[in-house]
């Protein structure tokens, strides 16, 4: 595994996984990495996500666009390679018709977009036997809080804290709220099914929308304690009202269908907060 760490942690490693810790923007590590050889890559390496890209859009340039360019470029010299799965983002799916048009609302959806188009065209030439999935808002177990991490993981945080949970916007928004078992289950399904490489994108979330409001009942419940939400204006990237996966594609071609509940998810989520973050 070649990761930097700069959102990863260590831990997280199962056992016997050899961890490399580099840059995917850095053409040298990532040449050296894959003359490895490798039949299947899995390409998730990533800045995250959306905020802080307006606050480091370089940064976010370098590892997203860069870093995936030269990870494709250094697939397509690989023998053998039966896959590269590269993992985009819902924050494109509605937002794509302004984004072409006008520019999107911040680098993270650009870089990623720059991601998917270098994707296809590896793809297109017969160089990477490309696959591409969009992932919808996905949280569970691994993921610790900060200020750039998800609204899930924050949110457990500040409910065993004690503090009301900040909704940006009226909070009747919507998302389509992932476990992270289910992304995994559909990024490997797509990723070795015979039908999947092609200009095709794959979006993988719970096909269900979820109000943010709801959300926060949610989360309160799963840690079993109340704290009230707090209205502030939304974000000015944050535009898009509702959002939730359209999971056709990836049943037909991959034959994959998400199980785990948002209510059973969050409290596994919140089961491994407490074992992980005993004191909060
Ligand atoms: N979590 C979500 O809701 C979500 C939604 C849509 C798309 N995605 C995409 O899924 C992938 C995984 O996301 P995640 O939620 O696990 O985030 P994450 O931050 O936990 O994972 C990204 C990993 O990439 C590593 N990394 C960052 N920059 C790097 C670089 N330049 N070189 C090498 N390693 C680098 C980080 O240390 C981290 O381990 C990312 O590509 C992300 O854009 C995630």
């Amino acid at each position: 595994m070649l990761d930097n760490l700069t959102s990863g942690h260590r831990q997280n490693l199962p056992p016997g996984v050899e961890l490399v810790r580099g840059d995917v923007g850095d053409a040298k590590t990532v040449a050296r990495v894959l003359k490895r050889g490798f039949d299947e890559i899995y390409h998730l390496a990533a800045f995250f996500a959306n905020q802080n890209s307006c606050d480091h859009p370089v940064d976010d340039f370098r590892s997203n666009a860069l870093g995936t360019v030269l990870m494709l470029e250094g697939a397509a010299k690989l023998r053998g390679l039966k896959t590269f799965l590269f993992a985009s983002t819902s924050s494109l799916t509605g937002d794509l018709d302004e984004g072409l048009a006008e520019g999107f609302s911040t680098p993270y959806m650009a870089s990623k977009f720059t991601g998917e188009l270098y994707a296809r065209y590896y793809r297109r030439v017969g160089a990477v036997p490309v696959r591409t999935v969009r992932y919808y808002n996905c949280y569970g177990p691994g993921e610790w809080p900060g200020r750039y991490r998800n609204v899930v993981v924050n949110w457990i945080e500040k409910v065993l804290k004690g503090e009301p949970l900040g909704i940006t916007g009226d909070g009747r928004e919507t998302r389509d709220f992932t476990y992270v078992d289910d992304i995994v289950s559909g990024t490997i399904a797509v990723a070795r099914s015979k039908k999947t490489c092609g200009p095709r994108v794959y979006q993988l979330g719970t096909g269900k929308e979820t109000t943010i409001k709801r959300l926060a009942e949610l989360v309160q419940e799963a840690c079993g304690r109340t704290v009230g939400v707090s209205l502030t204006p939304r974000r000015g990237w944050d535009k898009t009202m509702r959002r939730r996966a359209d999971l056709t594609l990836a049943r037909r071609d991959a034959g994959w269908k998400p199980k785990v509940s948002l209510e059973q998810g969050l409290w596994r989520t919140v089961a491994w907060y407490r074992a992980h973050f005993p004191s909060k």
